[in-house]
């Protein structure tokens, strides 16, 4: 065979072994339909209290975690509240103005989270919440200056706390962590009031009347958000809903809330029921923690990628199994997987011999960021040239013109996939409420917060061809309103220190 023959039959096997890994990620009408008929059945469950002889074994369901947030804001709401915001990337402080008509301004103190706090091994929770609380101090001597002056006896500045991650939640300003996701393993703060221990360090920073007075997660505050800023949310008062709607993130994680009847959610205590139902309320937002959707793997599409992905690099193998399908965190992790995989099998990269002679990056777990892909996602440059460059920024890693347009058909079935499983739990949301069916035209707003919806290039197109081919169909497509809900983790965190 001569060098042409030879280096055409490379090639064409190359693009073989890709279109089947791609073929893998595909996910069509039928399996949208088992998930979303699965994802019903673990909302259910999630709602019910756990069985006494509960074990290993017992199907739990979905987390669905009662937040205590029992009405919508309208956009009336008026205050100045802090609210802190501890995310997969960055911790933030803000000072939230809610004006009353629907507007605010937010002023803001953002840092990106010390690498060592989400890599060392001998991290506590000590460290972690006094980080928090000398940023905090940082924030107020600036913003609030008069208030650090009056020291101990000023007045109370109440301060709403998103904490993204799985709490289990006793009341509206404590909860204790189930577990971290998203990088983070302190193992200490698994099981402790994250209000306290974020409180103590407030209280020895010298801020003790900076009062942590509701605890939320960063889907709720965009529900709330989202719910303040809308129009519409004025007819959305407490007490009056008449459908859902929901709140969802696709970022680093993610996960969503909607407005569940609190008469189906028995796995909060009776006396909590009545006692609601007495002061007149009718619905919760429950917190789903989807990214934890099926972590038996009964319906998930899997391929070897997303195994190693889960067990040999994540922090916590075995859970949020559904998040690793789909945030920003883990796209770009997928993709290095398959590259390297691919320069094992003697396809890519060939001019490394060996897989320690590749780049370094390349062979560094969770390197390949989800901005990357959104280049490739798009890239119609001459060559793809801009994918070469990303590439090169980005890895250290050169290619060819051929490896790049096979790398830009694993992007699209990677960033497709996880557009299609996000559509799963928005179509059983609604299904589940029988939201198309309320209110006279049916409509349902998503108010939607993260990098991954956001900037990642057509993701929410592919949302909206998902939700059709799904069990609302296309009909129940159209009367869906995907809206970008912004700040929801500030605004959000901020109604809710007012209401409390
Ligand atoms: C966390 C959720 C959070 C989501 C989006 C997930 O990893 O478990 O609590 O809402 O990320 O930030």
């Amino acid at each position: 065979m001569s060098f042409n023959e030879l280096h055409k039959a490379c090639e064409e096997k190359l693009s073989k072994e890709v279109d089947e890994i791609c073929e893998q990620f595909v996910v069509d009408s039928d399996k949208l339909a088992q998930m979303t008929e699965h994802f019903i059945d673990q909302m259910e469950k999630g709602l019910q209290p756990l069985p006494a002889d509960v074990s290993e074994a017992t199907d739990r369901g979905l987390p669905m975690i009662p937040s205590f947030v029992t009405g919508l804001p309208n956009g009336s709401e008026r205050g100045v509240l802090l609210a802190a915001d501890l995310g997969g990337t960055n911790f933030r402080i803000c000072s939230v103005s809610l004006f009353g008509d629907h507007t605010f301004k937010l002023e803001q103190l953002k840092s990106k989270i010390p690498d060592e706090l989400l890599e060392d091994e001998n991290v506590s929770s000590k460290d972690l919440f006094s980080y928090m609380a000398r940023r905090t101090l940082a924030f107020i001597k600036k913003h609030h200056p008069d208030a650090m002056e009056k020291g101990a006896s000023a007045p109370v500045m109440k301060m709403g706390f998103t904490f993204s991650y799985p709490v289990n939640q006793t009341s509206l300003n404590s909860g204790t962590l189930i577990r971290w996701t998203k990088g983070f393993k302190i193992a200490d703060t698994v099981g402790k009031d994250v209000v306290q221990l974020y409180q103590d360090e407030l209280d020895a920073e010298g801020l003790p009347f900076v009062k942590v007075v509701a605890l939320t997660n960063d889907t709720v505050g965009t529900l709330l958000s989202h719910s303040y800023v809308s129009e519409s949310g004025s007819s959305l008062c407490s007490g009056e809903i008449s459908e859902p709607v929901i709140g969802c993130i696709f970022g680093t994680g993610t996960n969503g809330c909607y407005m569940e009847e609190i008469n189906n959610i028995s796995k909060l205590s009776p006396d909590i029921r009545e006692k609601l139902i007495a002061e007149g309320k009718t619905h919760m937002i429950i917190n789903t923690e989807w990214g934890s959707f099926d972590n038996d793997m009964k319906v998930l599409p899997t391929t070897k990628y997303d195994i190693d992905v889960d067990q040999k690099y994540s922090t916590n193998p075995g859970f949020h199994l559904f998040e690793k399908r789909v945030s920003g965190m883990y796209m770009g992790e997928i993709l290095r997987n398959i590259l390297v995989d691919l320069h094992c099998r003697g396809l890519l990269f060939n001019h490394y011999k060996s897989y320690n002679e590749l780049p370094h990056r390349l062979r560094t777990p969770f390197e390949l960021g989800s901005e990357v892909l959104s280049h490739i996602e798009i890239d119609d440059s001459n060559d793809l040239r801009e994918t070469e460059l990303s590439l090169l920024q980005s890895l250290r890693l050169p290619t060819t013109s051929l490896e790049r347009v096979e790398i830009r058909k694993i992007v699209r079935a990677i960033s497709r996939r996880s557009a299609y499983l996000s559509a799963v739990p928005i179509a059983s949301i609604i299904k589940k409420t029988k939201s198309l069916h309320k209110r006279y035209h049916g409509e349902v707003e998503v108010g939607c917060d993260g990098s991954v919806i956001e900037f990642y290039p057509g993701f929410r197109s592919m949302i909206r061809h998902a939700l059709a081919l799904s069990p609302i169909g296309s009909e129940g497509e159209r009367k869906v309103h995907l809206k970008i809900a912004k700040d929801g983790s500030g605004v959000g965190a901020a109604l809710c220190a007012l209401v409390a």
